[in-house]
């Protein structure tokens, strides 16, 4: 199985339940995105994933696949994964959902067809890597774009807590566009959203 696997708070929990039963071991793995930080800041996309996933798993995944912020050419890097992933397509990708509609790191403004790319962060997300243990600051990233995400075979959008129920509601009610990226999901084929309480409270 080819999935794209995102980072953040909210997988860790999902993590955390299913690393110790889950059979990883005949999978590649592509991480979502990853920030411009510096190899082995706390706050990087792949030092969660080693933390919030991998280093709980039984077997390691058959591959794992993820953006290098250290390419001295990033447009050829992202180049480099969005053929990768073109290779084969994804059959799941899971995605946690940006407080202001972002999907991996495409913010606000991104479109349905935006490839896998440098991007400037918004302030908040630049903000929020300070609650993932960042040592450092950035203000950009690398990211799947919207394209890939939305080909993937089937998506599953994790959403937990109360701080994410306005933008729950506007991902499934607003009208489909770039000021809210998850909106795109309700084009997507097969999407699946799994919300706990809180964050289901306004629907
Ligand atoms: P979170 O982030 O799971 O840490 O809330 C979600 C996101 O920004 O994609």
């Amino acid at each position: 199985m080819r999935m794209c696997l995102p980072t953040g708070a909210t997988p860790r929990s999902v993590y955390s339940l299913i690393a110790r039963s889950g059979d990883f071991s005949r999978s590649t793995v592509f991480l979502l995105d990853e920030f411009g930080l510096p190899p082995g800041d706390p706050g990087r996309c792949d030092e969660m994933l080693r933390r919030d996933l991998l280093a709980l798993l039984p077997a390691p995944p058959a591959t794992v696949e993820r953006l290098n912020p250290q390419s001295e050419d990033l447009d050829q890097e992202c180049g480099r994964y969005e053929m990768l992933l073109a290779h084969g397509g994804l059959d799941l990708t899971l995605l946690g959902l940006g407080g202001n509609g972002h999907l991996g790191l495409n913010e606000p403004g991104s479109d349905a067809h935006s490839p896998t790319r440098v991007v400037a962060l918004s302030e908040s997300t630049a903000d929020s890597i300070d609650e993932y243990g960042a040592t450092a600051e950035t203000d950009w990233g690398m990211t799947v774009g919207m394209a890939r995400l939305l080909a993937s075979r089937e998506i599953w959008l994790l959403v937990s807590g109360r701080h994410k129920a306005e933008v729950l509601a506007g991902t499934l009610n607003d009208a489909v566009g770039p000021d809210l990226p998850a909106t795109y999901l309700r084009e997507a084929a097969n999407v699946v959203v799994w919300a706990d309480e809180s964050a289901a409270s306004l629907l």
